[in-house]
C-alpha cells in the first residue's frame, strides 16, 4: 500500500498503549527484512533512513527501495528521515517522498533548537508531514560519561512542554536513560519522567537507543507515553553475524546471495521479536485496517477512557 505518515499512526499507538517500531535500513536485504517482518506479524512499522545511509546508498535509492517494499504489503508503512540535523536535509527528504521527518537539534542552544524545529515544522505541516524533535541528548555508546553527566542530558519535562508548545512538533524524542549504540542489553529507563515529559507535553514520545535497553523497562516506558521506539544496532548485529554465519557456511561459494539471505533472515528475526515486544504485532487485520484495541486498554492521556 502507499507510504503513509506516522502522525495518526503513532497517536493511535499511545492511545492503545503500543509502540511502533521504527527500524534504520541502509540496503536492500535490511528493507525486505523489516517490511516482510512487519507483513507477516500484521504490525504498522517505521523504516527509517538515517543521514549516513542516505550518504551510503543515495537519497533517491533509499527513498524507492522503501516505497517499493511498502507497495507489495497491506501494513502502514511510513519513511522516515532519522536525525535529520538541518533544514536543508530535511526539505531534499521531503521532496524525495518522505512521510516523516526528524530535526535533531539536540546539541544546539536551545532557543536554536526551538527556531529551526520550528520552521521544519512550519514547511512540513504545510505538505501535512509530521516532525519528530530532540530535546535533551541521548549519549553515544564509548562516550566516558559519568552517571551525573548523562542525568545532566536528561529531557526536562517543564521545558519539554513549553518547546511542544512554541515549536508544533508532533513527537518527540527525549533522553531518559537509553544510549545509543549499546551492544549489551541493560540500561534502565527513568520511567518517572517518561511520565511527566507525557503529562505536560501530550504527544507521542519517541526512545531512541532502544538496543541497550532491557526489555522489562521497554515494556514499562510503553505504558507511560513512548510510542516509537527507535532499533539499528540490535538489527545491525544481526546482519553482520549472518554474513559471517554465511561465509564461512558456504565458504566455497562465490554467490553473495547465499550470504545476505542469512544475514536477511537474521534480521528478519530480531525485527519481528521487537514488534512483538512492543506490542504492535497483530494490530493491523487481515483487510489491512486497524484492530480496535478494548477500551479498557486506552490510556487517558490522549482522551481515551481510564482503565
Ligand atoms: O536513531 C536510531 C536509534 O536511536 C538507534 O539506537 O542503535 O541503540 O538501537 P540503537
Ligand atoms: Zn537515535
Amino acid at each position: 500500500m502507499p507510504l503513509v505518515t506516522s502522525k495518526n499512526l503513532l497517536e493511535r499507538a499511545v492511545q492503545d498503549r503500543y509502540a511502533i517500531g521504527a527500524f534504520n535500513a541502509n540496503n536492500m536485504e535490511q528493507v525486505q527484512a523489516i517490511v516482510e517482518a512487519a507483513q507477516e506479524e500484521r504490525a504498522p512499522v517505521i523504516l527509517q533512513v538515517s543521514q549516513g545511509a542516505i550518504r551510503y546508498a543515495g537519497l533517491a535509492f533509499a527513498a524507492g527501495l522503501v516505497q517499493i517494499a511498502a507497495d507489495a504489503v497491506d501494513v502502514p508503512v511510513v519513511l522516515h528521515l532519522d536525525h535529520g540535523t538541518d533544514f536543508e536535509q530535511n526539505v531534499r527528504c521531503l521532496r524525495a517522498g518522505f512521510t516523516s521527518l526528524m530535526f535533531d537539534g539536540s546539541e544546539l542552544p536551545y532557543e536554536e533548537n526551538v527556531a529551526t524545529t520550528k520552521r521544519i515544522c512550519e514547511m512540513a505541516h504545510m505538505c501535512g508531514i509530521p516532525v519528530e524533535a530532540e530535546l535533551g541528548q541521548v549519549a553515544q555508546a564509548g562516550e566516558a560519561l559519568t552517571q551525573e553527566q548523562v542525568e545532566a542530558l536528561m529531557t526536562d519535562p517543564d521545558q519539554a512542554a513549553e518547546f511542544v508548545q512554541r515549536t508544533g512538533v508532533d513527537s518527540l524524542a527525549v533522553a531518559v536513560g537509553s544510549v545509543h549504540a549499546m551492544r549489551s542489553r541493560e540500561a534502565a529507563l527513568d520511567v518517572d519522567r517518561i511520565e511527566a515529559i507525557y503529562r505536560t507535553t501530550r504527544i507521542p514520545l519517541v526512545l531512541h537507543g532502544s538496543s541497550g535497553v532491557r526489555h522489562d523497562s521497554i515494556v514499562e516506558a510503553i505504558e507511560h507515553g513512548i510510542a516509537k521506539i527507535n532499533v539499528a544496532t540490535y538489527l545491525n548485529e544481526a546482519f553482520v553475524d549472518g554474513m559471517r554465519e554465511g561465509l564461512e557456511k558456504y565458504a566455497d561459494s562465490v554467490d553473495p546471495r547465499k550470504s545476505l539471505s542469512v544475514a536477511r533472515d537474521n534480521v528478519k528475526e530480531r525485527v519481528r521479536e521487537k514488534i512483538r515486544l512492543f506490542k504492535s504485532a497483530g494490530r493491523i487485520s487481515a483487510d489491512g485496517g486497524f484492530v480496535e484495541a478494548p477500551k479498557q486498554f486506552r490510556s487517558a492521556h490522549l482522551g481515551g477512557t481510564e482503565e
